[in-house]
């Protein structure tokens, strides 16, 4: 399990692919993530042309999302401007998309064909004085878990590159280890009020059903953003990734928050956990032995 004194695990590949000038390039690290690790590549930047330059300002966004995404049915969300511009901003984060499954394709063999790709993104936005609700606000730790987005188990690998062009990081916090965390939330975590998963399904809510997993997870999600003290004394660490750097997380395990930065790449891949290396270490698992019960509806 990662400590969080080593939670960063640092790689020198500087290209996305294995090109054949890379001396050793990185492959084989499910182990790592699958442990809690922050796989993080200081010199494997996203390039953008001189004409995607103009991109870099928050004008590009519509002003109502804070992301600009490129969902999987290949429709662009959250941006402004005209036809081309928009083209070319899809073809910006369409690029990055294909760079970042490149990129996991190597890194871990064994969920080749396994990753589904989801939405990618482009965050143009200051991270820093971004007013939002406390269960929206990610400069509180926290593991991914979406109120309208339920995942029945499924698991976040998330390929982020920072692209700020002025040098500034992309200032994360970490926290501690998911098993440490769970248990100290344990005895928090009240079961699912019976039927309210198919009023939230009626009423839209949510885009599929919420199982007993996604509860949980939500619970665990909005219980560390509510508690201030836990906020201020958890174990945790402050972590920056340069510009040029991309990193690599499961998000729904590793606990995170971000505190500062501007200009960002994201791309979301799902892994069924049986796909892992080590199934046992999906929160799906570690919360079905904690509470001792199937958390998924019989399929
Ligand atoms: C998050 O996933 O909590 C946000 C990460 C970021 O914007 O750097
Ligand atoms: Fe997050």
């Amino acid at each position: 399990m990662a400590a969080l004194d080593d939670i960063v695990r640092t790689f020198p590949d500087s290209a996305w692919d294995a090109a054949p000038s890379e001396r050793a390039p990185t492959t084989g690290v499910e182990h790592l993530l699958e442990a809690g690790h922050v796989l993080c590549f200081p010199q494997l930047a996203f390039v953008l042309s001189e004409r995607e330059r103009r991109f870099l300002t928050p004008a590009v966004s519509d002003g109502k999302a804070k992301n600009i995404s490129l969902r999987d049915d290949g429709s662009l969300r959250g941006a402004s401007g005209n036809a081309q511009d928009q083209n070319e901003l899809r073809d910006m984060i369409a690029r990055f998309s294909r760079q970042a499954q490149t990129l996991v394709d190597r890194l871990f063999p064994h969920y080749r064909g396994r990753l589904r790709a989801a939405k990618a993104s482009y965050r143009p936005m200051q991270v820093e004085g971004r007013q939002s609700s406390w269960r929206k606000d990610d400069t509180r730790l926290h593991v991914d878990a979406f109120p309208s987005n339920p995942v029945h188990g499924v698991r976040l690998l998330r390929v982020f590159t920072n692209i700020n062009p002025a040098g500034r990081p992309r200032q994360w916090r970490v926290g501690e280890p998911f098993p440490e965390f769970l248990q100290r939330f344990a005895p928090r975590l009240t079961p699912p009020v019976p039927g309210s998963a198919a009023v939230l399904r009626a009423l839209r809510i949510t885009k599929s059903q919420r199982t007993a997993y996604d509860h949980y997870m939500l619970q665990l999600h909005d219980k560390m953003k509510a508690d201030l003290a836990y906020q201020r004394t958890a174990p945790q660490r402050d972590v920056d990734f340069a510009p040029g750097t991309t990193w690599v997380v499961f998000s729904d395990q590793v606990l995170h928050a971000v505190m500062g930065g501007q200009y960002m790449m994201e791309q979301t891949f799902y892994l069924e956990p049986r796909h892992q290396l080590y199934p046992h270490t999906a929160p799906l698992k570690l919360l079905e032995d904690l509470l001792g019960k199937a958390l998924l509806p019989a399929a």
